[in-house]
């Protein structure tokens, strides 16, 4: 039994997520976790809300709310949108959270004592309409890498350069569009991160087995001339975790918090540590996931999250934990995601463009959702959700493969047999077949769940009904009945056995439908097939079963137009 840890890139507070943030980190991870947990390993799977900075500020204030409980409330939110889609988490935790504020000023104190951390007293963009500083995404301009005209202050969303809001041509307030700004000055500290370039760069040499795309970015903002700079890591603002503290290394930093990217990352330890609370466990129950010195060292801890989160989980998160000088656990694995594209377009956050976590649960159940998604998972290039392929999705792959697999087996055993598992017979060549083939998809299956290749894991399962199937059509134990009762006993046993090991091959994918099959089937069996042949033997003759309600329903095409009216405009 493996011990792995696995975290998603945790959603800013601001608002409810769409689906292309979804299937770019959340859903991969649960689909991980889900699997390597019906392997039968240790799973510790966390995210959270990312509850500071700006955005939270400025979202509180339209909502007319103080920040605090306007956090509280979204969290909660997002919290039940996660359950709905079926978001295993083994803890939901808030960067807003006591532990993170320790953990971040723990951070932040080891590094001011490494030598790590520099003081500079820098000017800063202030907006004489907004009455604040302008923190760096609250920038918007020209970026001086790619000439983009909406780059942000923070960062370049077309090229994903890391930037400063001093870098952009012709800036302006994205508060109030105003360019009456004026720069001021103000102390800040900063990680010196070109001091860790070189630990940095071995790290990230020896990840040898990394996906292209995250290695490719890391080593770009790495190597390029300018890629790895110092980093401000502390903010004109009042909602963060505080940088001045008892046992600070410097003084004067009060009413400044933590950059929301230093105390983000930290979260996924904090989180761990909330969980540990929640359950009354003590601190070794969480440190034996992260620190090294106490049992850490055989964990393996694997990151998913979109492209443009990469930089900060190769540079910025390694630097805070290398220059902790502390065995903290570093990730082992970075699963990273292009875009989801919707339709023609971008998905949006901030322009309402696309169908969002809530609005698609209102429509139809996660099932139908997480399994298009992850079948269509953006891994080698960015790729689009269309409702027409959608549509196409559901009713072939859920509907007429699995779930009419699902239902004839049942009812042609309930009509001939009974509810029962039926007695007698042997089955045939095609049944051997068909469990030599099994065999050989469900082998395949699993390499691709272990290398995280989504898509690939997608096309397997797919097969492995598509082979069921097959079988039933080509067997058709409803024409051999008539002659040889006992055969086609034979053959309906191996199907309702069948259903058995669909549910539990396709839990990571589809849980609620994998719930649903073994309910029907009246067995807690969740055991992963050895050998198939084997684990077609699970429900023996005179097992009592259900005939399940329809799996998976058909997507008609006036409900397929009905909804591409409904989500073509911008949310408001
Ligand atoms: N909130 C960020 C986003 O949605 C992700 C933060 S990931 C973490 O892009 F590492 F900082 F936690
Ligand atoms: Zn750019």
């Amino acid at each position: 039994m493996a011990r792995i840890l696995i975290t998603s890139a945790i959603p800013y507070i601001n608002g409810i997520k769409h689906l292309g943030n979804l299937v770019g980190s959340q859903l991969p991870a649960d689909l991980f976790a889900r699997y390597n947990r019906m392997r039968g390993h240790e799973v510790m799977f966390i995210c959270a809300t990312d509850e500071h900075g700006t955005p939270a500020e400025l979202a509180a204030a339209k909502a007319g709310k103080p920040v605090a409980e306007y956090c509280a409330e979204m969290h909660e939110t997002q919290a039940a949108i996660a359950e709905g889609f079926r978001l295993s988490f083994d803890h939901f935790g808030r960067s807003s959270s006591d532990r993170n504020h320790r953990l971040t000023q723990h951070f932040a104190r080891r590094l001011g004592e490494a030598g790590l951390i520099s003081e500079v007293t820098e000017k800063q963009i202030f907006s004489k309409a907004d009455n604040r500083f302008l923190p760096d995404r609250y920038i918007e301009g020209t970026c001086p890498n790619c000439g983009y005209d909406k780059a942000r202050g923070d960062q370049c969303e077309n090229c994903t350069k890391q930037l400063d809001p001093t870098d952009l041509i012709n800036p302006r307030s994205a508060v109030s569009g105003s360019t009456d700004l004026e720069v001021r000055e103000t102390k800040h500290l900063y990680l010196r991160q070109r001091a860790l370039k070189e630990k940095l760069g071995e790290w990230i040499d020896g990840k040898t087995d990394w996906p292209v795309l995250t290695t490719s970015i890391a080593k770009k903002w790495l190597n390029d001339g300018e890629g790895l700079q110092d980093r401000g890591i502390t903010r004109d603002l009042a909602w963060g975790v505080p940088a001045q503290f008892e046992g600070a290394p410097w003084a004067g930093m009060e009413g400044k918090v933590f950059y929301v990217w230093f105390d983000a990352p930290i979260e996924y330890i904090a989180g761990t540590a909330e969980w540990a609370d929640a359950n009354g466990l003590d601190d070794a129950a969480w440190e034996r996931w992260w620190r090294t010195d106490k049992g850490a060292a055989d964990v393996t801890y694997v990151q998913f999250m979109g492209k443009d989160n990469v930089p900060f989980h190769t540079l910025s998160f390694p630097a805070t934990i290398i220059g902790s000088g502390e065995p903290w656990k570093l990730v082992d694995y970075i699963k990273s995601f292009n875009y989801l594209n919707y339709d023609g377009g971008q998905f949006s956050t901030s322009q309402g463009r696309g169908v969002f976590m809530d609005q698609a649960l209102s429509i139809l159940p996660a099932d139908y959702w997480r399994w298009w998604l992850l079948s269509h998972a953006p891994e080698n290039s960015d790729s689009e959700f269309t409702w027409e392929n959608f549509q196409a999705s559901v009713n072939k792959d859920l509907a007429d493969v699995l779930g009419n697999f699902v239902s004839r087996v049942t009812k042609f055993c309930r009509s001939k047999f009974g509810e029962v598992v039926p007695e007698g017979g042997q089955t045939g060549e095609r049944a051997a077949a068909l469990i030599a083939e099994l065999e050989t998809r469900v082998r395949a299956y699993e390499g691709h769940m272990e290398a995280m290749e989504v898509r690939k894991a997608a096309g397997e399962l797919r097969a492995i009904w598509v082979a069921g199937n097959e079988y039933l059509q080509s067997a058709a134990p409803w024409a051999v009945f008539k002659e040889d009762p006992e055969r086609a006993a034979a053959m309906t046993r191996l199907g309702l056995n069948l259903v058995r090991l669909y549910a539990v091959l396709s839990e990571p994918f589809i849980p609620d439908a994998s719930a649903r099959m073994l309910a029907a089937m009246k067995t807690d069996d969740r055991s992963w097939p050895g050998d198939i042949a084997g684990a077609l033997g699970a429900l023996a003759p005179g097992h009592a079963f259900e005939t399940p309600e329809v799996l998976f329903r058909k997507i008609a095409d006036e409900e397929r137009e009905d909804w591409q009216k409904r989500f073509a405009g911008v949310r408001t």
